[in-house]
């Protein structure tokens, strides 16, 4: 029989690292393609194809994704307003999408007959891969391990690893689950698994707290193009340039903390804490523009659309005919949201300070109460009499009166 090749999505953490031997133990020593994605995290992404090789991978793939992630994912959902349950900016949400689709180009262009990826049997992102593997590659074969190997737990991972020359990190292990990307990072497990207890500072990796920010605002201007942010503070710059950018000041002032109790995919609810001080500011800030810009049907309306659109995010449906179907409809919105929003950044908070735009629907001689006023007032009275009216009948007729 030949040997089988797997491409596994490899983070260089103790589960990805035991799971290269274990799947060349379980499939007859097959090979392993390890292939890691880069979506801007900036923690373990240092040797790790010294480590993946000396882990018994036989290929490692170091791809960057980041710009793609931007372009293709983070400013569709920034576009639509995608924020799930009203709270989450998607971070992890988003680049699972990404990751699985790099995935199956590696395992297509080195001819692997199965994926394996390292995510647990009671999260969302199993279901984001494998929805994505489903719709990319349905004839490639899917691994999950860590849903059916022997480990309990990670004390028996790190003794199968020391058994057999693994090497895995000598540093301490936070207690926290952190998944990170330029969009954000997420925090669960430890202390934060009781919904009562509040994060503990040492929970938070990039933010200052709100209470040791700066006495002094960090004030910015954020330009947009059709929903699209190009420019801060004057300066235009790179999608990448401007998140990254935003993610120092917002963290510097304590911006972008989240916590929440989300409703997972698989049936329970979960505690999660989150970092996003530039999705923080650039959905606020789009936001704002967008009252300025869109007519009002469609602001009101595309709220909706917004809830759709992260939900689709969320629950791992990326790939799929309904969320192109509501990127042409967030398209079409976005054509007036060219301007500018300045905004205020002070001690975990965002505020707004001014916005303008060359299609911006507030009219000054309409909205003043001064004297250039143009408003027609007298025609408010016609107007009001037929508005009302049917509501005026339907009383005459249940009132009697
Ligand atoms: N709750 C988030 C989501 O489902 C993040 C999941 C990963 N979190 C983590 N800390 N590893 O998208």
């Amino acid at each position: 029989m030949s040997k089988e090749k797997i491409a596994l999505a490899y983070s260089g953490g103790l589960d990805t690292s035991v799971m290269i031997k274990w799947l060349k133990d379980k499939y007859n020593g097959a090979e392993i393609v390890a292939v890691t994605g880069n979506l801007g995290q900036q923690k373990e992404i240092e040797n790790l194809e010294s480590k993946a090789i000396a882990t018994g991978a036989s290929k490692f793939q170091f791809l960057d994704l980041r710009k793609e992630f931007v372009e293709e994912y983070i400013w569709r959902a920034l576009k639509a307003g995608a924020l799930y349950e009203d709270v989450y900016p998607l971070a992890t949400a988003l680049g699972r999408p990404l990751l699985a689709k790099a995935l199956v180009d590696s395992a297509l262009a080195e001819d692997c007959t199965m994926l394996a990826h390292g995510c647990t049997g009671k999260g969302n992102d199993q279901v984001r891969f494998e929805v994505t593997f489903a719709s990319l590659a349905p004839h490639l074969k899917v691994l999950a391990p860590l849903r059916e190997w022997e480990f309990t737990s990670r004390e028996a991972e790190i003794a199968y690893a020391l058994e057999h020359n693994i090497p895995v990190s000598a540093t301490k292990k936070s207690p926290y689950s952190i998944d990170e990307n330029i969009w954000g990072i997420s925090i669960e497990c430890g202390v934060l698994e009781d919904p009562m207890v509040a994060p503990p500072e040492d929970a938070y990796q990039i933010t200052t707290s709100p209470e040791n920010a700066p006495n002094t605002p960090s004030v910015v201007d954020i330009e947009f193009e059709q929903g699209v942010p190009v420019a801060l503070d004057g300066k235009k710059m790179s999608g990448l340039d401007l998140i990254i950018r935003l993610n120092e000041i917002g963290a510097a002032n304590g911006v972008g903390r989240l916590d929440m109790i989300e409703n997972r995919v698989v049936g329970i609810k979960s505690r999660e804490i989150y970092e996003a001080p530039a999705a923080t500011i650039l959905h606020f800030a789009h936001r704002e523009l967008e009252r300025l810009t869109l007519e009002k049907s469609v602001f009101q309306y595309k709220k909706n659309i917004s809830q759709d659109y992260a939900n689709i995010i969320y629950n791992g449906t990326w790939f799929s005919p309904m969320r192109t179907a509501l990127d042409a409809f967030v398209t079409e919105t976005q054509k007036p949201v060219t301007g500018l929003v300045r905004l205020k950044l002070y001690k975990g908070g965002v505020t707004l300070l001014g916005r303008n735009s060359p299609y911006s629907l507030y009219n000054e001689e309409l909205a003043t109460y001064t004297e250039a006023d143009t408003f027609n007032h007298k025609a408010a009275a016609g107007f009001i009499h037929l508005y009302g009216l049917g509501l005026k009948t339907f009383s005459q007729v249940h009132s009697g009166k």
